[in-house]
């Protein structure tokens, strides 16, 4: 039997500064929910990488630190397992991915210029070219039985009408857990390499892929995808590791990382803090897979139990069963007439802070009638969350 006691056990994060806890009141108007929102676990970084790190405060001296071959070794090995093979002299570090994507915006278009996403998507993706002067195009995902798609007309026609230079891809992608497949994706690139499209595909999630499902990295399709993309990732959603600000980039194409590069170095970004080459190298190692696929187990649990919640108390609530990441996409439009009636309930009611579908979907308002929970949450913080929906039913019946 395995040890469960790292997903069973309650941490209390009261003086940690844990951002999920501290921006409850900010953002759902009290701070007594029960958050389940930004995509950071409730869970612990495993223990190989605490030692890394503990090991390394032995040594006094905390002064500037540089990548060096162990961690390159380290990310190319780790790619491997996705079937990408990946160069040193294609690897340039971010402060985190979020980073990467905003420098990107900067590198590979001008001001005026069209920045194409497709919602429901991570927020930033929206907020990225508008904080920079170009316009956000949006080429919404179909919801076809069940599971999202990517419309390829709408995409082409964005890029023929909207001066599109760049693209901002979530594979796998958030907020739906879909795993892109490998000819979605090279239907994709046949698009940016015909109208003269960077690709920047944001893969943070992709360790995270259940059974059943392959995640392609978007650069590995071939070499004319490897020539146009820009992949980023980083450790720091399969481990935990957001506090420590931690993410790369993999550029193949020499014109594309120099421009990238320029960007990187008006902004003074040099490298990873010493923190985080520490805890990249301890994450990808075998350690880390087998931490990972325990992960996943959990993480399966949880959303098993959610869904036989569902339909057992809220049949009308339908839940996206995530290919990849902890992150479910629960669609409440059956139940509630407006979006400020579903949110009202789950803060007021059930006292459940999740993200609000809204910010998913830009002006398209794909992301109206729902909610993306997180579920990397020790046992106990789900039952609990069961439990308060459970009694806000009973109230409102
Ligand atoms: C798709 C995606 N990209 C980037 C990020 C942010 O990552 P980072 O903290 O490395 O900026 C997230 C976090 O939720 C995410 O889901």
């Amino acid at each position: 039997m395995p040890d469960l006691t790292p997903f069973t056990q309650v941490y209390d994060r009261e003086g940690t500064a844990a951002e999920k806890y501290l921006l409850c009141k900010a953002l759902f108007g009290r701070d007594d929910v029960l958050p389940m929102w930004v995509a950071d676990m409730d869970l612990p970084t495993p223990d190989f990488i605490i030692e890394a790190l503990q090991q390394r405060l032995q040594h006094p001296l905390l002064g500037y630190t540089l990548a060096t071959d162990t961690t390159y070794r380290a990310i190319i090995d780790w790619q491997a397992q996705h079937g990408y093979s990946v160069k040193a002299s294609e690897i340039v570090f971010t402060h985190n991915v979020a980073n990467g994507f905003f420098m990107a915006v900067s590198a590979f278009t001008q001001p005026g210029d069209g920045v194409l996403v497709t919602p429901p998507v991570y927020p930033p993706f929206m907020q990225a070219p508008i904080l920079q002067g170009r316009q956000t195009v949006e080429a919404p995902l179909i919801l076809q039985n069940g599971s999202y798609q990517m419309d390829f007309a709408a995409m082409e026609q964005a890029m023929q009408q909207h001066n599109v230079k760049l693209m901002l891809l979530c594979n796998p992608q958030n907020p739906s857990g879909r795993v892109w497949q490998s000819d979605e994706l090279a239907q994709l690139v046949d698009l940016c390499i015909h109208y003269g499209v960077t690709l920047v595909s944001d893969e943070i999630h992709s360790d995270l892929v259940y059974p059943g499902y392959q995640h392609t990295p978007t650069a590995s399709l071939s070499e004319q995808a490897a020539q146009i993309t820009v992949t980023l990732s980083s450790p720091g959603k399969t481990f935990n590791l957001g506090g420590l600000q931690i993410g790369y980039a993999i550029i193949a194409n020499p014109q594309l990382k120099a421009a990238y590069l320029k960007v990187c170095q008006a902004n003074a970004i040099s490298g990873l803090n010493l923190f985080a080459l520490t805890a990249l190298q301890a994450a990808y190692s075998l350690a880390g897979k087998q931490w990972r696929d325990r992960l996943m187990a959990h993480f399966s649990r949880n959303i098993d139990r959610l869904e036989a919640f569902l339909g057992e108390h809220l049949p009308d609530v339908n839940l996206m069963r995530p290919q990849a990441s902890y992150l479910v996409w629960l669609d409440f439009r059956a139940r509630f007439e407006t979006h400020a009636a579903l949110k009202n309930w789950l803060v007021e009611s059930a006292k459940l802070g999740l993200s609000d579908g809204e910010s998913f979907g830009g002006e398209s308002g794909s992301g109206t009638g729902f909610m993306r929970i997180n579920l990397a949450v020790p046992t106990p913080v789900l039952e609990q969350a069961l439990h308060q929906l459970k009694s806000a039913l009973e109230r409102s019946a």
